[in-house]
């Protein structure tokens, strides 16, 4: 079986208002039940739970009591991380595969859903990723501001979106191992595969092509941006063979080394 974790226990900050940003409205729906919709109509899910931001919860249930698959909400963590780690406890020992995304990216494509199901075949763990269009500099403190230290070959480098998608019994290993470790929350990885690809280091990860449009609302233009890409419809990146995720460099950025 296949679980869905919506990932929505953030207060977005970034976007600034009272509201958390999962639940402001584009194209006439909260963000979280675009999302939820299309985990609902996607045909390799099974079941979906829901981590949502504390003080929020009723919310989200009214919601999830509308999917013609019902769902599970629990309340999320001081961190992205640490929700994610609730979820898998909320999972239990069972052995499932689990797709863990962004409730503000609700523009997922079902394509990208059947390739990482597809990729949870062969690996145990799947990221989706698209090229970087922008050069990625390396930067430097220094007294001044920055400089930069490097710049990474950009045909080896994808910007990481979300699902993130692993075998269970996996990805908590690679979370037991992380919240043992007392260095992991003073520096911890941005996203899950981080968290995997630090514990975990000898599980290749696939990366299956995201989509410019499966975007993350972070700030407050992209909620324009995401309500103008609703109304023109998304439309699909070409598929393409996996390739291996073998080194990850700090934020969403990671680096591929050859196909699989
Ligand atoms: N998330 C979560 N639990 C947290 C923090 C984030 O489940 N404690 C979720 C968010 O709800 C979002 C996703 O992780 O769907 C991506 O995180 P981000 O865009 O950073 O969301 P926020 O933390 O809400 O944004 P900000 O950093 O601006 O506060």
């Amino acid at each position: 079986p296949v679980v869905g974790v919506v990932l929505a226990g953030g207060i977005g900050q970034r976007v600034g208002l009272r509201t958390p940003k999962q639940l402001l409205k584009i194209a006439g729906k909260p963000i979280l039940e675009h999302t939820l919709a299309l985990f609902d109509g996607a045909p390799e899910i099974d079941e979906i739970l829901v981590v949502m931001a504390p003080g929020h919860t009723a919310d989200a249930e009214k919601m999830v009591a509308r999917l013609d698959k019902g769902g599970t909400v629990i309340e999320g963590g001081a961190s992205r991380t640490e929700s994610t780690w609730r979820a898998l406890q909320a999972l239990g020992d069972r052995e499932c595969n689990v797709l863990l995304h962004d409730a503000v990216r609700p523009l997922l494509e079902q394509r990208i859903v059947t390739e990482c199901v597809r990729a949870l075949e062969t690996y145990t763990g799947v990221d989706v990723a698209i090229p970087s269009a922008d050069t990625v500099v390396v930067a430097e403190p220094t007294p001044e501001g920055e400089v930069i230290r490097e710049i990474p070959d950009r045909a080896f480098l994808r910007r990481g979106q979300t699902p993130q998608c692993f075998r269970l019994s996996v990805i908590r290993e690679a979370y037991q191992r992380a919240f043992a470790d007392p260095e992991f929350l003073l520096h911890p990885p941005t996203d899950d595969c981080g968290v995997m690809l630090r514990y975990l280091p000898d599980e290749p990860i696939a990366i299956v092509p995201g989509s410019e449009h499966n975007m993350k609302v972070t700030h407050p233009l992209d909620v324009y941006l995401a309500d103008k890409l609703f109304q023109l419809g998304s439309s699909g990146a070409p598929a393409a063979s996996p390739e291996v995720l073998r080194a990850g460099l700090a934020g969403r950025t990671v680096v591929v080394f050859g196909g699989s």
